[in-house]
């Protein structure tokens, strides 16, 4: 059973980390957040410290909450003493499968028998990654979405071995966050990248087909389909490399229907990425705002 007087650590205070340590400290769990980078430590703790102050201003939480919040945050350089006695650990580490098992290897060894060690990994296989625990079936994904703190839902992902009592657990933790939990079986993209990934690229299809512009594209499904952004927008956000990657990888795992549309391929290679660079399907000014009616027309080719 899931208490506020289990110990949680979350292992790496990256984007990614801060979020997640925030969510637990504001839900009123005491944890620590293991960092190797003194300097990312102090930024996640300033960034933290920051959302709660926002929600305080926003009347969102109480200052005597908020105080309390800022009190349950410990941020700590040695895994060892942090993780041992430990009910849950959250690894969210660079992307790196050898990281990864590492961190698990090294807390596995203090953490209590029946300790649930979750992962964030956006790609990489909870399987393989569960390798590195005594009993990989404690493992499990537990897939957060950024910024963690707006986003509702956790993707939790099933490895080979992930067992009942481990879910069982896991979605208690979700609940006690106020996110809602998924569980989705090990599979590339998940349900939510997949998804995305697909929706992009047809997008992409129709831009090249000359379907309608891009404005419209994204107009269709902002307000047909209530999404919060156009597919087209969503992908000069995310990046069109990072898009074509997923892509690539999708469509060498899960077939033709995610081959990348050409006109991805051919903005990748011009650089026109998104926001990142200033040029996507849209063009953005200094300060990265969309500059109006700058979206690729019809047939873009
Ligand atoms: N960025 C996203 O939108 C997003 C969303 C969902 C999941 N993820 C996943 O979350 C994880 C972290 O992503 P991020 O964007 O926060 O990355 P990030 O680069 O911002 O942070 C990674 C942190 O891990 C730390 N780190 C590296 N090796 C370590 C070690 N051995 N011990 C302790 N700390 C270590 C780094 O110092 C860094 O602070 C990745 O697996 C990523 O795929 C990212």
């Amino acid at each position: 059973m899931v208490s506020k007087d289990n110990k949680v650590v979350v292992v790496g205070a990256g984007l990614m980390g801060t979020g997640i340590a925030h969510a637990f400290a504001s839900s009123g769990f005491v944890i620590d957040l293991v960092d190797t980078s003194e300097t990312a430590l102090e930024k996640a703790r300033i960034a933290i410290e920051s959302i709660i102050d926002g929600g305080v201003e926003r009347g969102k939480i109480s200052s005597t909450d908020a105080q309390s919040a800022k009190q349950n945050l410990s941020v700590s350089t040695n895994l060892g003493q942090s993780a041992n006695g430990a009910t849950l650990l959250v690894e969210t580490v660079s992307e790196n499968l050898a990281i990864k098992q590492a961190v698990i290897r090294e807390a596995d060894a203090v953490m209590a028998d029946d300790a649930v060690i979750a992962t964030n990994t956006s790609a990489l296989s909870v399987t393989e990654i569960a390798t590195a625990a005594s009993a990989p079936e404690n493992v499990i994904g537990m897939h957060f979405f950024n910024p963690v703190h707006k986003m509702k839902l956790v993707e939790l992902v099933l490895g080979l071995a992930t067992n009942e009592a481990t879910i069982a657990a896991t979605r208690q933790w979700c609940n006690a966050l106020g996110k809602t939990s998924i569980l989705v079986n090990e599979t590339p993209g998940l349900t939510t990248s997949r998804m995305s990934a697909m929706l992009g690229n047809e997008a992409m299809w129709m831009l090249q087909e000359g379907t309608a512009s891009a404005e419209d594209i994204d107009t269709a499904l902002r307000m047909g389909f209530n999404h919060p952004m156009g597919p087209l927008e969503l992908g000069d956000l995310t990046g069109w490399d990072t898009r074509l990657a997923v892509l690539r990888y999708l469509h060498s795992m899960l077939g033709e229907k995610f081959r990348p549309c050409p006109l991805i391929i051919k903005m990748v290679a011009a650089g026109r990425y998104g926001r990142k660079t200033g040029h996507g399907v849209y063009k953005y000014d200094e300060n990265g705002k969309q500059i109006l009616g700058s979206g690729l027309k019809g047939s873009a080719l």
